[in-house]
């Protein structure tokens, strides 16, 4: 399977003594893994470092990003294609408008999902392939991809229960289609260990906070 390749040669290691550039985390997983906790938690430990976050999420971390959210979740039907490209549109303008930017004067990006969630979500869930997502995402962002994906593994049953009685139109799916979701992030995981931290999102948030932190300093990047 293609895999994400960052766009320069630099390690997650060689980030605190660049600086030309922030610290780029993703948060992935099912629905209901609890990444935004764990985006708090993480935040609020940086900041305590003296380094400065931005906090952002696709869909939806930019102006237009929050109308795409509302077309592809909470809109009417949307065929598969159209889904990934939606999604895909989000991904460009809010790496080219927020991301890069940001990650540019040395500010530390944490995002609430990022183009893994397509290659799950669109590519397997939605069975439309996903070395094609994967080519489609690698154009959307630029080659940009994270320092660090840490990927909140959740079945699909305890996402459904954890996410309650709402669901926007991807969550509504099957549990079927949310095992493939899940198979998939663990197989992109798999693959290139060295830029993925996967964690059993059932462990107390305290606990996997902690282990988050343990693979920064693991790799120097926080003290
Ligand atoms: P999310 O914002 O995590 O949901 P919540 O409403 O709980 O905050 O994600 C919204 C949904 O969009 C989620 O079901 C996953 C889906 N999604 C994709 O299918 N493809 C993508 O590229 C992204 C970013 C999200």
């Amino acid at each position: 399977m293609a895999n994400s390749t960052r766009d320069d040669a630099s390690t997650l290691a060689e980030q605190p003594s660049s600086p030309r550039r922030g610290l780029f985390v993703a948060f992935e997983g099912g629905d209901g893994a609890g990444k935004s906790t764990q985006v708090r938690l993480l935040t609020a430990m940086l900041e305590e470092a003296g380094r400065e976050v931005v906090v952002t999420r696709q869909p939806g971390g930019t102006p237009l990003g929050s109308e795409i959210r509302d077309l592809v979740l909470h809109g009417g039907h949307v065929s598969p294609r159209a889904e990934a490209l939606l999604f895909a549109a989000d991904k460009a303008h809010h790496v080219d408008e927020l991301i890069r930017p940001s990650l540019a004067r040395g500010i530390d990006v944490l995002t609430d999902r990022y183009t893994d969630s397509s290659i799950a979500y669109q590519g397997a869930g939605r069975s439309l392939g996903s070395d094609e997502v994967h080519q489609l995402l690698t154009w959307a962002v630029g080659g940009l991809f994270p320092d660090l994906t840490i990927v909140l593994d959740v079945s699909p049953e305890v996402g459904r229960a954890r996410r309650g009685a709402t669901h926007d139109r991807l969550e509504s799916e099957h549990d079927d289609f949310h095992a493939r979701v899940r198979q998939h992030f663990l197989e992109i995981a798999a693959a290139a260990p060295e830029r993925y931290l996967v964690l059993d999102a059932t462990l107390p948030p305290e606990q996997l906070h902690r282990k988050i932190v343990a693979r920064l300093r693991a790799e120097g990047v926080v003290q």
